[in-house]
Formats: C-alpha cells, structure tokens, sequence
C-alpha cells in the first residue's frame, strides 16, 4: 500500500508565488556570484541593478506569499510521524525567516552606507538612514552570510522534497505542483482534493 501524503494541493496562488520566489533567490544569488569576480564598471554596477530588483521582488513576494498564508488556510499537512512535521515546519519557518532577512539585510546594508535603492527605472528610494560605514560593512557579511545560508535551506528543501517524490514515491511534490502536470506516482492518479484545513 502506498503511505500518499500528499493528499491536498496548496492553491494556484501559493504555487505561483513558490516557484516565482524561488526562480528569483536563484537569479539575485546567481548575479551575486558574477557579480564578486566581475572588475568594477558598467556592466558590474547592471549587474547590481539587477540583482537589487530581484532582491526586491523577493522580498515584496514573500510578504505577500505571508499575507497570503495567514488569509488562506494552507491544505492538511502531510502524513507523518509528529517528530517529522515539526522539523518540516521548523524548515519552512525558517526558509521564511531568510527570505525577509537576506533582502532587508541588503537594504539596510545599502542604505547605511549612504546609497540609494532602485528598482530597475521605475522607481528610488533615497536612504533614510544616516552614513555609518562601520555598520554598512557588518550589515554586508550579515548579507552575504545569510544569503548562503538561504541557498544552503532551500538546497536541502529541495533534496528533501524530490526524495519524498521519487525515493519514497508519495507524491509530496505534487502539493505544489498544478494539477496539468501530474508525476506518475504507483497507487493511482494524483490528488484530487481540495479540501482545506486550519491546520498550519
Ligand atoms: C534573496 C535576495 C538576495 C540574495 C540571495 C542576495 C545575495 C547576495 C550575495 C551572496 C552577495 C555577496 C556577493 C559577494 O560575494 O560579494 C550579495 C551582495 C550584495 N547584495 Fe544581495 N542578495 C539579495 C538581495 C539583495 C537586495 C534586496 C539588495 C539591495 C536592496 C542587495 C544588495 C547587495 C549589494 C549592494 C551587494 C554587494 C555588497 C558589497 O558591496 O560587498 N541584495 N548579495
Ligand atoms: C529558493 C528555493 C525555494 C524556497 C525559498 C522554497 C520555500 C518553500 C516554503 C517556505 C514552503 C512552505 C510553504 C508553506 O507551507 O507555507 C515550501 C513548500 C514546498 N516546496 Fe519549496 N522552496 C524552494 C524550492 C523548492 C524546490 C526546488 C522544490 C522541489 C524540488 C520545492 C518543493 C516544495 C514542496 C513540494 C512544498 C510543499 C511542502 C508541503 O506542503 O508540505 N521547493 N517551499
């Protein structure tokens, strides 16, 4: 018998915004790693334009995806041991907690040191912060350093979600997956259910 946990999909919205906010960690880390070895210049400060408005989107995404949450029940957690669902939560709690942290951190970071944030051209925001270099620096390693821990979360998110699919073949990603595409799972077609709970 197949233990299928995934009974329940989250809804189009938290899946639109799952995979447009994790499309966006990877571009602005992406960017961030050209961006270290690149000589100063033209293209480097482009190359930093983008990476700031994906940060950006980033982060009004995931506020918004919070704001999302906390209106919408998500859909009854997956079957498994207590012990298992609170590290999951644990996990997704966290990975919420960095991707506030690592775009406020470079917001903060630019701000301190006296420059303004734009997005792309449509819009600046001066620094309302008064210049403390000292601060600007700490603010930047907090930055990189919680970037890379960002990135090392979701990696074993990731991992984690493509064993459940593939290794113990229950199905989990489906849960955030539409339902057009449909992995082929033994124990019958996938999830159908809509059904919701107050559970989170
Ligand atoms: C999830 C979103 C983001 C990720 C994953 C990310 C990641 C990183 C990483 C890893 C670095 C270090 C690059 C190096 O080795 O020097 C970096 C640098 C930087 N980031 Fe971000 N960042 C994000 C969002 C933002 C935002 C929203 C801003 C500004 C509003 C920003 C501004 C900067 C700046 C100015 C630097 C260069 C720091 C320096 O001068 O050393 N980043 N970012
Ligand atoms: C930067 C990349 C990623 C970030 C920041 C991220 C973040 C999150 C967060 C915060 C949740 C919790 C949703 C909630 O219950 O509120 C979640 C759920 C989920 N993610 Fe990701 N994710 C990323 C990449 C991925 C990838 C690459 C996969 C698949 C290989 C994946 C598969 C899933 C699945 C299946 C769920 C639903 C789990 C459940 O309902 O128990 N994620 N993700």
């Amino acid at each position: 018998m197949i233990n299928r946990p995934a009974d329940f999909r989250h809804d189009a919205v938290t899946q639109g915004l799952h995979w447009l906010v994790a499309l966006a960690i990877l571009l602005a880390y992406g960017s961030s790693l050209i961006m270290d070895d690149w000589p100063r210049g033209a293209f480097k400060a482009q190359l930093l334009g983008g990476h700031v408005a994906l940060g950006l989107t980033v982060l009004g995404l995931t506020a918004l995806r919070i704001l999302w949450r906390a209106l919408m029940a998500p859909p009854a957690p997956p079957d498994g041991s207590p012990g298992l669902r609170r590290i999951a939560r644990a996990a997704h709690l966290a990975l919420y907690l960095a991707m506030l942290a690592v775009p406020l951190l470079g917001l903060l970071m630019m701000w301190s040191t006296g420059r303004e944030v734009s997005f792309l051209w449509l819009f600046t925001i001066p620094s309302p912060l008064p210049v403390d270099r000292a601060l600007g620096r700490l603010l930047a390693e907090g930055h990189e350093l919680a970037a890379h821990g960002l990135i090392l979360l979701a990696g074993l998110h990731a991992a984690a979600a493509i064993f459940h699919q593939f290794a113990l073949k229950d199905g989990l990603m489906q849960r955030m997956m539409p339902r057009i595409i449909a992995f082929k799972a033994p124990g019958g077609p996938p999830p159908t259910t809509t059904q919701r709970s107050d559970f989170s």
